[in-house]
């Protein structure tokens, strides 16, 4: 397998809104991740992916941009952010941009344009339709509730917002559209940054009949048959490849939700025509039924297992996988998989999944405050929500009479985006030290107990667990680049698999559960000759048949 920087990499993800604030207005911004420079290198990360920090009204943080060649002014000026990557450099950090160009925000002066007449050289910019007997061109939901349309009044028409509809889609079938794109991320790239994570880019081709989706829980179509994967979707990524990509030394990662391991291969291949790798959702999405992802079951560990061992071996030595739990997107990965009940408990299982995630084939991502095990929030009212996806479902859902409202408020409080949206937890001091201002959005209240000045001062922490499991990527090739096998798949409890590379093997076991379990390990294994690399419980010893601790794991080298 060919080697490269971003497959020995592991990445930071920094939600600026939530990560710190320089100047007291209550919003994280450039100076303040500047200011925290210094523990990033601490961390041992070696790539920070920056979510969106363009003009924007802000719509949905962010993802909605009005402007891609200027900064939000809530998160700084362009000097700032020149300072930032500066410094990043400086610590041997690379950045990678968000790039979000399924959509602009209806602000943007494309949008502006657009909307103007039918006639405008913009028009083609985004996705129009007449009317179908006075109501939608067709059947489509949009990922924020209602309809994927919206009707304009000024030329009679409708325009497709998969998201908010404050958040048109742009048509990448024009070629002018896709030119602009391109030459927008030539303009970063020549200011020097590492890459681009590329939102929602299984999503830019559409089929042009628009046709009407299978209805699902929603009572709208599924847009999915026709909108994701699409039928260009390749071709427009193998031109940005051939336009952009290929002069500079970037990594790219697409978001694709919905992506088959068929098309990963594609869009991920190592001949290096498309991106470097993608992220998939599948067992992020393990836990979804009826009512989508609102709901709250548990993952099913077999199940778990089973999807990422087959995203492990199907991509291997074709394409590359991308490792994550916990994103901007995602409720916190303690919470969700692991055990937040008390704080034994916690940080045993926030570095059990840590562990089991990052012995894994593929490129890990780490989510601001994951590395402290930062966990779901008590949120109590609607009020206390501020992410247009929750608050927009609430009343989809309550008001459609699909769900009570107290059970849609106990499934926001274990599924909603905003439990990883609060701000970073830096120490025990008022706001968690993020801010001297009112925070935009809540404080975790456990901060005093959860925070990083704390963790950095104790050897046994989370934080220095994330650090040791950091290093050890770059000291241990097998890490990178070992071959992966699942043992034991019908254990509901462990999570067993090895990595194979020349002569060493590495033995990763992961028990889920807070009750002991016994373990014995497999033929071939001698007791007397593994090295443990890395676990969670400091007095553990080696045996042929070993009782595994409440949410134990170990890395074992032979
Ligand atoms: C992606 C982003 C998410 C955003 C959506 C629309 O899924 O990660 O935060 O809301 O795209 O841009
Ligand atoms: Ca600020």
């Amino acid at each position: 397998m060919e080697k490269k920087w971003w497959k020995e990499s592991v990445v930071y993800q920094i939600y600026p809104r939530s990560f710190k604030d320089s100047n007291g207005d209550g919003i994280g911004d450039l100076n303040g991740i500047t200011e925290k420079m210094d523990y990033l290198r601490e961390l041992g990360i070696n790539v920070i992916w920056l979510s969106p920090v363009y003009q924007s009204p802000n719509t949905d943080n962010g993802y909605d941009i009005s402007d891609y060649q200027a900064i939000m002014e809530e998160f700084g000026t362009m000097e700032d952010f020149d300072r930032m990557l500066q410094s990043a450099h400086d610590h041997g950090i690379r950045l990678v941009m968000d790039l979000v160009v399924n959509h602009t925000s209806d602000e943007h002066p494309w949008f502006v344009e657009s909307r103007k007449s039918k006639d405008n050289p913009y028009r083609d910019y985004y996705i129009w339709r007449e009317g179908r007997d006075g109501k939608e061109p067709n059947n489509w939901g949009s990922c924020f509730s209602g309809s994927a349309w919206k009707y304009d009044a000024a030329t009679d028409m409708y325009y497709l917002h998969l998201f908010a509809e404050k958040q048109p889609d742009l048509n990448w079938d024009n070629p002018k559209v896709r030119q602009e794109v391109f030459h927008m991320m030539d303009w970063w790239c020549k200011k020097g940054i590492d890459g681009f994570r590329m939102d929602v880019i299984s999503m830019i081709s559409k089929d042009p009949a628009l046709p009407d989706g299978p209805v699902n829980g929603s009572g709208y179509g599924d847009y999915g048959p026709y909108a994701v994967n699409g039928p260009h979707v390749h071709e427009y990524l193998q031109e940005m490849n051939r336009e952009v990509l290929s002069k500079y030394d970037l990594m790219t990662v697409g978001e694709c939700s919905g992506v088959t391991i068929e098309e990963a291969k594609k869009y991920a291949n190592q001949d290096g025509r498309e991106l470097n790798m993608v992220f998939q959702f599948e067992h992020m999405d393990l836990d979804g039924g009826e009512t989508f992802k609102w709901n709250d079951r548990k993952i099913n560990l077999k199940e778990l297992k089973q999807v990422l061992s087959k995203w492990q071996t199907e991509l291997a030595g074709t394409a590359w996988n991308s490792l994550f739990w916990d994103n901007h997107d995602q409720p916190r990965i303690v919470s969700r998989l692991g055990d937040d009940s008390t704080r034994e408990y916690r940080e045993a299982s926030a570095k059990m999944l840590a562990l089991c995630l990052h012995m894994m084939q593929g490129t890990p991502y780490v989510y601001q405050g994951e590395e402290l095990g930062m966990t779901n929030v008590p949120f109590e009212t609607l009020e206390d929500f501020r992410d247009i996806e929750s608050i927009n479902a609430y009343h989809e859902l309550t008001e459609s009479g699909q769900v009570s409202p107290e059970d849609m408020m106990r499934f926001l409080r274990y599924k909603s985006r905003d439990n990883a949206r609060t701000p970073m937890q830096w120490d025990d001091s008022e706001n968690a030290g993020f801010t001297e201002g009112t925070p935009w959005i809540m404080v975790n209240p456990n901060y005093k107990e959860i925070n990083a000045k704390e963790q950095l001062a104790r050897p046994d922490s989370v934080f220095h667990f994330y650090q040791k499991l950091i290093r050890l990527r770059k000291e241990r090739e097998i890490i990178p680049y070992g071959e992966y096998e699942l043992l034991l798949p019908e254990d509901p409890d462990l999570y067993v698999y090895t990595r194979a590379l020349g002569e060493h093997k590495l033995l990763v076991i992961c028990n889920f559960r807070k009750e002991e379990k016994e373990f014995t390990l497999p033929e071939g294994f001698d007791p007397g000759m593994g090295e443990i690399l890395i676990g969670n419980y400091p007095d553990r010893e080696l045996g042929e048949t070993m009782t595994l601790k409440a949410y134990e794991a170990l890395a074992i080298l032979w």
